[in-house]
């Protein structure tokens, strides 16, 4: 059933079959300033990749980039602050980017991991008017993997990665209230928008039918012992995420795994969701092409972006 449903999408590999692991391959990875973002960043700029991270605090932003570039000076690696949850910010972050990128002497950008997240217990507005976690977990990686288009596009063997999460499965989509601003659960949302980093993917990589050389990916991490369910959460959610916390892996054994879809190709047929360089099965929703065509019009008319102008065509 499952293959059944994305058989549309399956595609093999006509870009070279294999990425040169010579080449330093530019990579940006959002909320690299704790956890599973940092440990890759981290993993990447071992590597010898040119890691560009984005966060949110400016000086966690300065301590990473200068670890980053202390421990792996060969990849030279930059950290730009920007707030995700604001469109605005994200337009900003992409072209702080691509000034990098022209810096450095590199017309393109060979991989974008879409990682960063939040979880909140409470419903929170950004200045945008958006709910806290669709801003951040959904719309920013959307916006961003428009504004980013113009040098993944440029990249022989490209990659657009989202983190999304196992905690996907059971979720659905409220159509008439997809913010959940009734009868708000922070569960329920952070669920929701991680069904939605899938379903983004499916229709990404739809639009990206004609350009075999640009890929795109979701993936789960596992369950990673980071401090995201201390950050934003009231006391049953701190509670829970400790008791939960015990049972992760480290940051640093997720890494790998989201490293594989930065830097190998994995083998045909595609796959849209990964867990440490294996195919996994997504949920049945998340599998499904009309409610990810329709979730991207919706995603087009709140961000106000055309897919079109960047070449994603419907
Ligand atoms: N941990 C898990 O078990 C697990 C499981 C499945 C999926 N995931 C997914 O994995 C991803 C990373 O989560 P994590 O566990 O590593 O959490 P984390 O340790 O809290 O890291 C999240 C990163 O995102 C950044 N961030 C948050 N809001 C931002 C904003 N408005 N603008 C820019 N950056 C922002 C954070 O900055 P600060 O450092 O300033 O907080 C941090 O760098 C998320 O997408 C999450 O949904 C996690």
């Amino acid at each position: 059933m499952g293959i059944a449903m994305i058989e549309p999408f399956i595609r093999t590999f006509q870009a070279k079959p294999f990425i040169e692991s010579s080449m330093m391959r530019s990579v940006v990875v959002t909320g690299c300033t704790s956890g599973i973002g940092q440990a890759l960043t981290n993993y990447l700029a071992a590597r010898g990749n040119f890691v560009i991270g984005i966060g949110r605090d400016a000086r966690k932003c300065a301590a990473t980039e200068k670890a980053m570039t202390t421990k792996h000076p060969a990849g030279l690696g930059r950290v730009i602050t920007a707030d995700l949850s604001k469109v605005s910010e994200v337009r900003r972050a992409a072209e702080e980017i691509q000034q990098v990128l022209g810096t450095q002497g590199k017309p393109s950008l060979d991989a974008l991991v879409n990682n960063a997240g939040v979880f909140s217990s409470w419903y929170i507005t950004t200045s945008e008017g958006f709910e806290l976690q669709f801003a951040v977990n959904q719309l920013a990686p959307f916006a961003l993997t428009h504004f980013l288009m113009p040098v993944l596009r440029q990249s022989s063997s490209g990659r657009i990665v989202t983190v999304s999460s196992g905690s996907h499965q059971g979720a659905k989509l409220r159509w008439n209230d997809l913010q959940r601003s009734r009868r708000y659960s922070g569960l329920a949302a952070y669920q929701s928008t991680k069904l939605m980093n899938l379903l983004f993917t499916l229709e990404l990589s739809r639009r990206l039918q004609a350009t075999p050389y640009l890929q795109a990916y979701a993936a789960d991490p596992g369950l990673v012992a980071t401090d995201m369910g201390f950050k934003g959460t009231d006391w049953i959610g701190k509670s829970i995420w400790a008791w939960r916390k015990r049972q992760g892996r480290t940051p640093e054994e997720s890494a790998p795994g989201l490293a594989f879809l930065v830097n190998e190709n994995p083998p045909p047929p595609w796959s849209l969701y990964w867990l440490d360089g294996k195919p996994i099965t997504p949920s049945r929703l998340a599998q499904d092409s009309q409610t990810a065509q329709r979730l991207w019009k919706e995603l087009e008319r709140m961000t106000g972006i055309n897919s079109s102008d960047y070449g994603l065509v419907a």
